[in-house]
C-alpha cells in the first residue's frame, strides 16, 4: 500500500501546497513533561531502553506542536552499547565510553547479540507505529559510521574529531574494520526498525565536517552509500534522508554517491545555494539555526519565512540545522510550528 502521508510524499520529491515539518531533538530537555519522565526513569539510557517511556517522550512534542512526523527516542550510541562497548551518560558531560583505539579492543566487540539488546529499541518502534495519529510518519534512524566512531574512539565528544582522524591515518586497517562493523550492524539495526514501523529514516553524521574532502569520501559518502544500499535491498520504497553536517558544497557529491532521498541542511549552508544547487537533486530538509530558535522575537519570525519563501517551489521538509537546545521556550517552538502550518505556497 503506497503511503500517503505529507511527510512521506514529500521525502519521494513530491511539492505540495503546505510544507512538512518536524524538528531534530524535539524530544527532549526543553520539555517540562520530558525532564519529568526522565526523573521518573532514572537516567537518560534507563529512558532510551524503556519502550513505555520512550513511546511516551516521542508522543510528547506531537500533541504539544503536531508536526508531520515523530522521530524515535533513541540515541546514536546504542550500536556500540549493543556492540558491547561500555556506555554512560554523565550530566553536564554527555556520554562517556571506554575507548576502542587499537585492534585488540575492536576485536573484543561483537555483532552476535546487537539485536537482543536493541529489542526494547524495536519495540518502541512498534509501539509508535500503532500510536502515532494517523497523519503522523514515524522516523527511525542511526548514526553514520564515521560519527558513531569518533565517539568509539575517542571515549566522548570531542571538538574536532582528531584522535579519531588521526587513528584512521595512522592505523588505517583497524580503523577500516571498525567502520565496516558499524556499516554490517548500523545497516541490519535501520532494517529491524523499519519491519517493526519505521516509515522513514534519517542517517545522522554530525561530525562528518572536520574532515578532507578525500578522506569525506572514504569515511562518510561510502559506509552511507552501502548502508543504503543494503536497506533498499530488503526496503526499497522507505525513504532515507542524510545529514551530513558541516559538510558545505561537498553535500551535492555525497547526494549523487548515496543516493539519498533527501538532505538534511545545517546552519551554515546558504538557503540560495540550496535552492539553486541542491533542490533540482532532492528534497531538503532544514536549516533554522537552533540557536534563533531558542532566541526568539521577530527576527525569528523572519528567518521562518525566509526559508519557507527561498524553497517554496521544489521539496521541502522544515526543520533545524542541528538540534533544538534545551534552553529553548516551548512557545517559540508552537510559534514557529503555527507559521509553517498556516503558510501556503501557491
Ligand atoms: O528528538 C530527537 O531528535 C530524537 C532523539 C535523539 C537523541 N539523540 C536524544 C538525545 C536523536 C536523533 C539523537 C542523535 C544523536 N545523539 C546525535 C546526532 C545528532 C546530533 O545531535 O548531532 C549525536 C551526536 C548523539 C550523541 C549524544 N547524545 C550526545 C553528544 C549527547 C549529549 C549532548 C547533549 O545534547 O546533551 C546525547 C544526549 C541526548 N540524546 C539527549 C537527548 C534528548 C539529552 C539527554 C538528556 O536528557 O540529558
Amino acid at each position: 500500500m503506497t503511503n500517503n502521508k505529507l511527510f512521506i510524499k514529500t521525502l519521494r520529491g513530491e511539492k505540495n501546497d503546505r510544507v512538512p515539518f518536524w524538528f531534530m531533538r524535539q524530544a527532549g530537555r526543553y520539555l517540562p513533561e520530558y525532564m519529568a519522565l526522565r526523573k521518573e526513569a532514572g537516567s537518560f539510557l534507563d529512558l532510551c531502553y524503556n519502550p513505555d517511556f520512550a513511546t511516551e517522550v516521542t508522543l510528547q512534542p506531537i500533541r504539544r506542536f503536531n508536526m508531520d512526523a515523530a522521530i524515535l527516542f533513541s540515541d546514536i550510541l546504542v550500536i556500540p552499547h549493543a556492540l558491547g562497548q561500555d556506555l554512560a551518560f554523565k550530566v553536564g558531560e554527555g556520554p562517556v565510553l571506554t575507548p576502542v583505539n587499537n585492534l585488540e579492543k575492536l576485536d573484543a566487540l561483537s555483532n552476535k547479540s546487537i539485536h537482543d539488546h536493541l529489542n526494547p529499541v524495536y519495540q518502541t518502534v512498534s509501539n509508535l507505529s500503532k500510536a502515532l495519529p494517523e497523519h503522523v510518519a514515524l522516523i527511525g534512524f542511526a548514526g553514520a559510521p564515521w560519527t558513531v566512531a569518533t565517539y568509539m574512539v575517542n571515549g566522548r565528544g570531542s571538538k574536532d574529531q582528531a584522535e579519531t582522524r588521526l587513528m584512521a591515518y595512522q592505523d588505517r586497517e583497524t580503523f577500516t574494520k571498525l567502520i565496516d562493523l558499524l556499516v554490517s550492524s548500523t545497516s541490519e539495526y535501520l532494517i529491524r526498525q523499519v519491519d517493526h514501523g519505521a516509515e522513514a529514516l534519517q542517517i545522522f553524521d554530525s561530525w562528518s565536517g572536520t574532515l578532507p574532502a578525500d578522506e569525506f569520501i572514504k569515511w562518510c559518502v561510502e559506509p552511507v552509500q552501502k548502508i543504503v544500499e543494503n536497506i533498499r535491498a530488503v526496503h526499497p520504497d522507505v525513504p532515507i534522508i542524510g545529514f551530513p553536517k558541516g559538510a558545505g558544497a561537498k553535500i551535492k557529491n555525497f547526494v549523487k554517491k548515496t543516493k539519498v532521498n533527501a538532505v538534511s541542511i545545517d546552519t551554515s549552508t546558504s538557503i540560495t545555494w540550496v535552492q539553486n544547487v541542491m533542490q533540482p537533486l532532492c528534497t531538503v530538509q532544514g536549516n533554522l539555526d537552533p540557536l534563533l530558535l531558542g532566541s526568539g522575537g521577530e527576527p525569528l519570525k523572519k528567518a521562518v519565512y525566509h526559508i519557507l519563501d527561498h524553497l517554496k517551489d521544489g521539496p521541502h521538509v522544515f526543520n533545524l540545522g542541528h538540534g533544538i537546545i534545551p534552553q529553548t521556550p516551548p512557545e517559540n517552538v508552537k510559534m514557529v510550528s503555527d507559521i509553517i502550518l498556516n503558510y501556503r505556497r501557491s
